[in-house]
């Protein structure tokens, strides 16, 4: 079924690919509610050990990369996917290129996770966090990624709108760098069909490790998340991006930083010290692009602020950015090297984490999933918007009740383990720290319950959505004049 349009090819109208749109925008609320439903399971854990069972599959350190690998790649990478390959076609007047390649990538990046979520409880690791999977996922991973750049590139090489709206310059970003950041980390020297190591060594294993590591947060966490953030912003808002010339600003400034920042992983390290200065250095140059995509979002909706209060959706897009300006003010301030000495190794640093995970990766997500989901399936808006709200204010709360709490354990932490008493030893031993934070331990508990919860109030929405729903594939418009759609919001 399509939707009523202009249409360019003779008599059959060209309609835009939305089938792999809506199977990733599907996904991304299964593998919401799962990955969060372990996030939980191992919150459990922390504060109740008792919880492992003895059962090795199910012991929280085997639990624990599912959850990272199941929030950020699973949840993250189809909500991504899902944007991106929408985004792409609309504000280029094209469908998709290779349609069959984007329905490989579909089903290979579910396979990845299914091998992730079989292999990674029977214990088999490559122990690089993030980069945890054994050697055969990983080829897989390279194929996937590399047919993602062959179908987004191509859908921008044959684009009918000679400009190319900003919103794909961080996909095109993301996908490029996730691609040379994988690829060159996870670089390893089989033994078996399960093992693997690393093709490098020491130090330089680490190097490479964390300059993996933060540029994931930096392009998969960040770049990609902003993509949608300068499209569904302006769409939901109905305003033209604040500053189109910041946008472009924010791009070069953001994409040239997030590289040098890796050493602030390895404070305190046998890294060289030069190395970790410039890393702080750098991540302290990182508030300033940070902010400035930050504040051209949350300035797009300048003189439609009263949408705020009856528009849930928006909430969620514009409450990301909140937390988004939040999580990269604190980022900066912990890279200063005796900050991270107080910090590192705390649940201050989990904090930080979710600050960013829960409320900017996850809220800008989540609202452009509600976006996206009745256009894919014809219908107005979402089943019921007070749902939406009602989700909002529970993550919300969650999200707050979580990073509260580590923050306050974590500093809590950091004093008890640097005491000393008048005679140069400790003052607390360290179970005694772990004692102390039990009573956070249950509070993130509670945050992470209510978090999940609101996914689960989006899983039942987005079902009845699709249940009144039926799938349609809006026509590609006639070609407009020789400039195309102003650049600030390309009329898609
Ligand atoms: C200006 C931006 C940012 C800077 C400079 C920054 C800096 C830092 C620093 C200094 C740490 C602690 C390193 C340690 O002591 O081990 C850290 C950890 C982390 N940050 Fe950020 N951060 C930024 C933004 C973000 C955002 C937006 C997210 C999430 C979306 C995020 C996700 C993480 C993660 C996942 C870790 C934990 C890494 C690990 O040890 O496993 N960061 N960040
Ligand atoms: C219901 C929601 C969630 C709960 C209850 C939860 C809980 C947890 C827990 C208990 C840990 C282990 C902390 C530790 O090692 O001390 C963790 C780690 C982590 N989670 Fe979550 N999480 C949730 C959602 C998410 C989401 C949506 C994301 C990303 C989009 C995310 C990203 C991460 C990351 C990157 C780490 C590793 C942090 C580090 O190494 O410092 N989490 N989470």
């Amino acid at each position: 079924m399509t939707q009523a349009g202009s249409s360019t090819a003779g008599n059959v109208p060209e309609t835009y690919h939305y089938k792999v749109v809506r199977q990733f925008a599907v996904m991304t609320v299964v593998w919401g509610v799962v990955g969060m439903l372990v996030g939980v399971i191992i919150a459990s854990q922390l504060a109740f050990p008792e919880l492992n069972f003895g059962i090795p599959w199910l012991s929280y350190g085997r639990l624990r990369p599912l959850h990272t690998n199941a929030v950020i790649f699973a949840f993250g990478g189809c909500s991504l996917f899902a944007t991106s390959y929408y985004v792409v076609q609309r504000t280029c007047h094209a469908p998709l290129f290779a349609p069959g390649l984007a329905a490989f990538t579909f089903w290979g990046w579910q396979l990845v996770i299914l091998a992730a979520a079989i292999s990674l409880p029977l214990g088999y690791t490559q122990g690089k966090e993030y980069a945890e999977l054994e050697w055969p996922i990983d080829i897989l991973i390279a194929v996937v990624w590399v047919s993602y750049a062959v179908v987004f590139f191509g859908t921008i090489v044959k684009r009918k709108i000679p400009h190319i709206y900003v919103a794909n310059w961080f996909f095109g970003a993301f996908i490029l760098t996730v691609a040379l950041l994988h690829i060159v980390n996870s670089a390893a020297i089989p033994v078996s069909f399960l093992k693997s190591y690393s093709a490098y060594a020491g130090v330089q294993d680490a190097m490479v490790q964390w300059w993996y590591g933060h540029n994931a947060v930096g392009f998969f966490l960040t770049a990609g998340f902003l993509g949608m953030m300068y499209y569904f912003i302006p769409k939901q808002a109905g305003r033209p991006i604040y500053s189109y010339r910041l946008s472009i600003v924010h791009f070069w400034a953001l994409i040239f930083t997030y590289m040098w920042a890796g050493p602030h992983h390895l404070h305190y390290t046998a890294l060289p010290d030069w190395t970790q200065s410039l890393g702080m250095l750098f991540s302290l140059i990182l508030l300033a692009p940070s902010w400035g995509g930050m504040i051209n979002g949350i300035m797009t909706l300048s003189g439609a602020w009263h949408k705020l209060r009856s528009d849930p959706i928006l909430k969620f897009l514009i409450v990301s950015l909140s937390f988004y300006g939040m999580s990269t003010f604190e980022g900066p301030m912990m890279a200063i090297k005796t900050v991270n000495a107080l910090s590192h190794y705390t649940d201050w640093t989990v904090g930080h984490v979710h600050s960013g995970a829960l409320g900017w990766v996850g809220l800008v997500a989540m609202g452009s999933i509600y976006f996206l989901i009745p256009k894919l399936f014809g219908q107005k808006e979402m089943y019921s918007v007070k749902l939406i709200e009602l989700h909002f204010w529970i993550a919300t709360v969650g999200i707050v009740l979580y990073i509260a709490a580590m923050w306050i354990a974590g500093v809590m932490q950091g004093l008890m383990w640097r005491a000393v008493n008048s005679d140069g030893t400790l003052t607390y031993t360290f179970v005694e720290s772990v004692k102390a934070t039990f009573p956070y331990y249950v509070i993130r508990l509670a945050g992470g319950v209510l978090y999940l919860g609101g996914m689960l109030l989006m899983a039942y929405n987005v079902f009845k959505t699709i249940a009144q729903g039926t799938s349609v594939n809006a026509v590609v418009p006639a070609p407009v004049d020789a400039h195309g759609p102003t650049p600030t919001l390309a009329k898609a």
